[in-house]
């Protein structure tokens, strides 16, 4: 029998609260499979709860998160009545941060060729991972603004590229490579543009592939990229990239993968802890209406399972969810007629047999 590993879910806002249900019940569900000990603990934070409460997420229960839990299974966070977007600033990248989960990883797997809207193109062909930086970037919120409101109202944002920040991202492309057997990595950046951010990713990237000389790696502009994902998927394996232009380039990849209801992501620090989540947030234009694709969140649920040591597990989930796509119990946004719930109860029951 394992040790307990102990999961703190936050299903946080809109259609979070409703996919994290399905999601926690499939990982509970696997564990049983497994016999492996989950002690699942929901924590309130999210938008709900700020306007009721003031609190969006300390700092020290974000450290204190990061102490007391193995893993963290997030659903969104993002509310129209927060329009300064504290709470996914404390919630989401607050956790990023203060847990330095380094490894934003963001698999784009296309389950079925029905599922792409690219022509011609089949699950062959769209099978890669972006390695998305996540600590630093654009999104440090260093900078200010000066005669605010005015029209002479002035804004500065700083872009931050550390050379131990930019190793460690570039690093774990090249080892997820060599350990899945992957012969190519590419580098996304802006350096024509931005050169000294830039700049030292690719040198840092020409340093980094020479300890790995049975990996390709190369260089691509960001816009070429955003290109070259539509037009020829097949020549990415890993890519790896900056926080701003992860995030971008990974909705853009979901949709050509059956889009963010089935595009699921890791926050890893190898040495501590792992936060899995959707790529999609909350989603207000549907919220509540009970059709939100629970399966990002369950392959989210899945990533979890593998990161904390249990492959088969996760290996469970995953087939389960191919299992609900291919018998056709899926939600509008695949063509399905089917409910959150639904879909829900089909991968739980799928794991379960
Ligand atoms: P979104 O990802 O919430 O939604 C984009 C579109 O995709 C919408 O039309 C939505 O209905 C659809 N969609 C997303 N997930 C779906 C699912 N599971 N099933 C079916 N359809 C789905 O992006 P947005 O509308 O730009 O953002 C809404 C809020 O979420 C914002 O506040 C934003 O900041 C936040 N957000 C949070 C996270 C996160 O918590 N990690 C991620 C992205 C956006
Ligand atoms: C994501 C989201 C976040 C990001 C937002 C909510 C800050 O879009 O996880 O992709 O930009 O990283
Ligand atoms: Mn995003």
């Amino acid at each position: 029998m394992t040790q307990t590993k102990r999961i703190a879910v936050i299903p946080g806002d809109g259609i979070g609260v409703d996919v994290t249900r399905e999601a926690t019940a499939a990982i509970s569900a696997a564990a049983t499979k497994h016999n492996i000990l989950l002690d699942l603990d929901e924590l309130p934070y999210g938008s709900e709860y700020y306007l009721r409460t003031g609190i969006g997420l300390p700092r020290e229960e974000r450290l204190r998160i990061g102490r007391d839990y193995d893993g963290i299974l997030l659903g969104a966070v993002g509310d129209p009545r927060v329009p300064d977007n504290r709470t996914a600033r404390e919630i989401v990248l607050g956790l990023r941060f203060d847990l330095d989960l380094y490894i934003n990883l963001r698999p784009i797997l296309l389950i079925a060729d029905g599922l792409t809207s690219l022509k011609g193109k089949s699950v062959q062909d769209i099978q890669f991972v972006i390695f998305r930086e996540n600590t630093e970037g654009s999104y440090g919120g260093i900078g200010g603004q000066q005669h605010a409101g005015t029209t002479s109202e002035i804004a500065l944002g700083q872009i931050v590229a550390t050379w131990r920040g930019t190793h460690r991202i570039i690093r774990a492309a090249f080892e997820y490579a060599e350990k899945h057997k992957l012969t190519r990595v590419c580098v996304v950046h802006k350096q024509n543009a931005i050169p000294h951010v830039y700049g030292l990713w690719l040198r840092v990237f020409r340093q980094v592939a020479q300890d790995y000389p049975n990996v390709e790696a190369s260089e691509m502009l960001v816009d070429r990229a955003a290109m070259e994902i539509i037009r020829a998927p097949e020549q990415f394996q890993v890519i790896v990239t900056s926080n701003l232009f992860g995030d971008i380039l990974s909705d853009l990849a979901a949709m050509i993968a059956g889009g963010l209801g089935l595009a699921a992501s890791a926050n890893i620090n190898p040495e501590t802890l792992v936060l899995c989540e959707p790529v999609h947030g909350s989603a207000p234009d549907i919220a509540g209406k009970g059709i939100a694709n629970p399966l990002a969140a369950c392959l989210s649920a899945a990533l979890l399972m593998d990161n904390l040591g249990f492959p088969e597990a996760a290996v469970t989930i995953d087939n389960a969810v191919r299992a609900a796509i291919f018998s056709g119990c899926v939600t509008p946004d695949l063509g399905g007629t089917k409910t959150t719930r639904q879909v829900g109860a089909f991968v739980a029951e799928t794991i379960s047999k």
